[in-house]
């Protein structure tokens, strides 16, 4: 399937996109979240990830809309000078919980190092530590191991590619995504239950398609 270049969602039918792109994103900048504790969130992460805390703001408003909500944020770097952010505002009600743990599974940041040995090396650490891991899995292109920041609830992977090209595999992701909505809008034309016919589609990718790299990384 060609790539589709319109952004229906918008209200655009049929125009052309890619004309007139500004550079392209070059690398994640930073990823917030809200804290319910800043100091222990730099204990976290700064002793137990060794990631360096490296920048502070505090302010009583949101600077981008104006939001009247003080707030205390800082930022931890990663190898590449990517960040992880998080606010601690005052007042906040805790976060609702999720309505299904899938959410919580699905919902995760993955973070890289070079090796399996490396990954290997943090699922002991992080066992020393009394942290619950899961893993290491290996998913053929990446192998990893996953567990929580006990602070902030936030489902974390530690990981390392296996397969050189694990990220590059555009064209078979557009086939992946051409067959899960093209079933979907079946199931809706035909009346038939969305759910069940993405099923049936996962069963005949699994049989058919197997080690399609998009089905097994998590
Ligand atoms: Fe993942």
């Amino acid at each position: 399937m060609a790539a589709d270049t319109t952004l229906t969602a918008l209200g655009r039918k049929s125009e052309p996109l890619a004309a007139g792109l500004p550079q392209t994103p070059q690398m994640l900048n930073h990823l917030a979240y809200v804290t319910p504790d800043a100091e222990k969130t730099v204990e976290f992460y700064t002793q137990v990830l060794g990631l360096e805390f490296v920048l502070a703001v505090i302010d009583d408003k949101v600077p981008s809309t104006g939001e009247p909500f003080p707030y205390f944020h800082i930022f931890f770097r990663l190898g590449d000078g990517s960040t992880i952010a998080f606010f601690e505002a005052p007042g906040l009600p805790p976060r609702a919980p999720t309505p299904h743990p899938a959410y919580e599974i699905f919902d995760h940041l993955a973070l890289q190092v070079d090796s399996r040995e490396a990954v290997d090396a943090w699922h002991a650490r992080l066992t020393g530590l009394g942290l619950s891991v899961v893993g290491p899995v290996d998913h053929k292109i990446i192998y990893s191991v996953y567990f929580y920041d006990p602070i902030n609830d936030i489902r974390l992977e530690i990981t390392t590619p296996l397969a050189a090209d694990w990220n590059d595999r555009g064209d078979a992701a557009q086939l992946a995504l051409a067959d899960w909505s093209e079933t979907k809008r079946q199931a809706a034309a035909s009346g038939a239950d969305t759910q069940e016919a993405l099923l049936a589609l996962i069963a005949s990718r699994d049989h058919g398609a197997k080690a399609q790299p998009t089905d097994e990384v998590l």
